[in-house]
């Protein structure tokens, strides 16, 4: 190996004094460029070779700092000047609704600054490897040797003079350290990395794709996917007409919903509450009513209404003789299908609720009509 091609000179030692020691010598006599290498900190090492401090904590706080104005300056504008938004009558560029935002970014770009500085500013991500490491030291740094390295640099260097000078101050072993090629994955590299990141992230997505439409389901994993039926809007050969959405069969009635299609106006005044007066049936009624037709009807249903004028229609006093006189059936027939300006409630209320609004509604009509004959 030609001596021009040489990253640096290592010379071992035994102990960490030695080391020190050595440090110190070569300092004396005018070499710059050291670097050592131990296998655990070693106490006065740092202070001997001038190792600075890592500017990482500074990069941190300065970008941690950028972030934070960012966010204000990003907030203010939008909120203050772009699209004022008053809240609670306070000033739209007060900074104190600013701060949960501008702590948010100023984490985000202090964690991003560290991890990715660390990374590619100060361990030169690209570049995997490191000439110390490629020579082989580690072979003696990670065990019980200590190794300081004389660095070439880019000024004229002198092999001859470092090695006498590290055997001098005590060096065990020397060892010449040559600059591997290329020490950069370089621009081709770099290209390649990004052409099989791209190639993956191509690949990962077909196969997502894949994965979420043409999983073959198989039975008896196939959740009813694989069965012959219409799907909703679809046509089929085995209707006259084509279609295969079919209206009900005349005269079908929905679950449940029996009741309301024998109710009509007619029939109605025949009904008979099928519920039986409980403290529970009152207790549903009461709910229903409260939630449905209070805002209407007023809490004792005497058609004191908490709506405005705006809504028009005029409630009915639901304690009136006329209403007094209306029998269940009558009323449970008003709260399905609705009277003039009072829209059906059947949506709102299943048929056991409706009775039971019905017999609450009888409650409250008693309660308003009390004889004396009603009392305990
Ligand atoms: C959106 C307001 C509103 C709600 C909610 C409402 N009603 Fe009415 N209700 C009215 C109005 C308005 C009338 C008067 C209808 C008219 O013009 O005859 C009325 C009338 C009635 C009548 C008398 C109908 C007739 O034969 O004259 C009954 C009974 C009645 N409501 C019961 C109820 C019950 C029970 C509820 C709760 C399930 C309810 N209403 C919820 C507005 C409402």
């Amino acid at each position: 190996m030609p001596e021009a091609r040489l990253f640096g000179v290592a010379g071992i030692f035994g102990e960490p004094c030695r080391l020190l020691e050595a440090v110190a010598r070569l300092k004396a006599s005018g070499w710059e460029r050291l670097q050592a290498y131990t296998p655990y900190p070693v106490r006065g090492l740092e202070g001997a070779l001038d190792v600075k401090r890592s500017p990482l904590a500074g990069t941190v706080l300065a970008m941690a700092l950028a972030g934070t104005a960012l966010a204000w300056l990003m907030q203010w504008w939008m909120n203050g000047v772009d699209y004022p938004t008053v809240v609670g009558g306070k000033d739209p560029r007060s900074w104190q609704a600013l701060v949960p935002i501008m702590f948010e970014v100023m984490v985000l770009f202090s964690c991003l600054t560290a991890a990715l500085g660390m990374l590619f500013l100060f361990n030169r991500l690209p570049r995997f490897g490191h000439p110390v490491l490629e020579a082989g030291l580690g072979r003696f740094t990670t065990r019980d040797k200590f190794a300081l390295v004389v660095e070439a640099g880019a000024a004229a260097f002198d092999a001859e003079a470092a090695r006498r000078a590290l055997r001098e101050a005590g060096a065990e072993t020397l060892m010449n350290i040559p600059v591997p090629a290329p020490a950069f994955v370089g621009l081709r590299g770099l290209l390649r990395l990004a052409a099989a990141g791209g190639a993956l992230a191509a690949a990962g997505g077909a196969g997502m794709y894949w994965l979420i439409k043409l999983w073959p389901v198989l039975p008896p994993m196939s959740h009813m996917l694989v069965q012959p039926r219409l799907d909703a809007q679809m046509s089929s050969a085995f209707f006259a007409d084509g279609r295969g959405m079919r209206p009900p069969a005349e005269g079908s009635v929905a679950r449940g919903r029996l009741a309301e299609a024998l109710v009509s106006s007619r029939t109605a005044a025949g009904l008979a509450a099928p519920l039986p007066v409980t403290p529970a049936v009152l207790m549903a009624g009461r709910r229903a009513f409260e939630r449905t037709c209070v805002v209407c009807h007023g809490p004792v249903a005497d058609g004191t209404s908490l709506l405005t004028p705006a809504y028009g229609a005029v409630p009915a006093n639901l304690q009136a003789r006329k209403f007094l006189a209306y029998s269940d059936g009558m009323i449970y027939e008003r709260i399905l299908r609705g009277h003039n300006a009072m829209p059906g409630y059947a949506w709102a209320l299943d048929d056991d609720r409706r009775w039971a609004v019905v017999r609450y509604l009888r409650a409250l009509q008693r309660a308003q009509h009390a004889k004396e004959s009603d009392l305990p």
